[in-house]
């Protein structure tokens, strides 16, 4: 039984292990190939604003296997988001190396996919254009694509409102158009920004469960921000503990419990309880800024 945080050192040289889960899925969707492991060396990141720079993030180092589900909490302004546009390759201008399968990141590529806390769908586009339209730079033939879309829409489960447009669709039936459409170029690592963050609570263990569900069927790697302790340790094999100013690791938590999890364990709720005592012991935001 895990009483204790199971901290693990950061090692960047730790191998990758490759997903286990290589059989085609109950969705016709094939489950990701071996592929998906990042290794972070030494980034660091700094804004400027006028004449200052603001350190964000300070030398994180970071190994994530292929096909394993890792969250990331941490406090407010400590760098979650900037860390996840720079591995999606949305911003070059940091220092240190990132790299996916052992290639560095110099870009946005379509073996990254974002999901962000609003679902940023195209209002004038209908939900199988909006997921359409993350194929164009596809050269497959209009029914592949076809095909493709209507796997992924069947995936989220929005079968029947491929013609809706995004009003008329509820919050957490747009986050799952936001969902496919990001899935749907099979991206290796799939990055999420507080996707459920702005929905009610009902619907957000709803979509926790889908989330898992869309995982355990195509695996791949998925990198999820989130500012719920619990939906972190309903879904993660780790859970990243980040500190702030500059943002950095300050703990990474195993989670050595099968999926999918019984949220009332004793062992997730000790859990829980050491992982709260660590980010209530991060000084709010008004006591940092100098
Ligand atoms: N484009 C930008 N220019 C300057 N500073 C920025 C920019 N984007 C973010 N920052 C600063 O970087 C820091 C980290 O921001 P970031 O959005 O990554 O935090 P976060 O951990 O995702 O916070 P939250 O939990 O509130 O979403 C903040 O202090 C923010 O002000
Ligand atoms: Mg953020």
């Amino acid at each position: 039984m895990v009483s204790r945080l199971a901290l693990r050192p950061l090692n960047v040289d730790e191998g990758v292990q490759a997903s286990s889960n290589t059989a085609p899925s109950a969705s016709g969707i094939p489950a990701q190939d071996a592929a998906g492991a990042l290794s972070i060396h030494g980034l660091s990141k700094t804004y400027r604003i006028e004449n200052r720079q603001i350190p964000v993030l300070a030398d994180i180092n970071l190994s994530i296997r292929a096909g394993h589900f890792v969250c990331i909490v941490g406090p407010s302004g400590c760098g979650k988001s900037t860390l996840l546009r720079l591995i999606a390759g949305l911003d070059k201008e940091y220092s240190g190396g990132i790299f996916l399968d052992g290639k560095r990141i110099a870009s946005p590529s379509l073996d990254r996919g974002i999901v962000f806390q609003d679902h940023r769908l195209f209002p004038w586009l209908r939900l199988q254009e909006n997921i359409a339209l993350a194929l164009l730079n596809h050269d497959y033939s209009k029914a592949e694509k076809n095909r493709r879309v209507s796997d992924y829409i069947r995936l989220v489960k929005l079968a029947g409102f491929e013609k809706a447009y995004p009003h008329q669709l509820s919050g957490g039936m747009a986050q799952r158009a936001a969902i496919a459409r990001a899935l749907v170029n099979e991206p290796k690592v799939l990055l999420l920004d507080e996707p459920l963050g702005a929905l009610d609570a009902l619907t957000r263990v709803y979509l926790q469960k889908e989330l898992q569900r869309i995982w355990l069927e195509r695996r791949g790697t998925m990198i999820m921000v989130t500012h719920d302790v619990d939906e972190a340790l309903f879904l993660g094999d780790e859970i990243i503990i980040m500190d702030a100013h500059p943002g950095r690791i300050k703990h990474i938590v195993d989670i050595p419990l099968p999926h999918p999890r019984d949220r009332a364990s004793s062992v997730l709720q000790g859990i829980r309880l050491e992982i709260l005592e660590e980010l209530i012991s991060i000084p709010p935001e008004p006591d940092r800024i100098k």
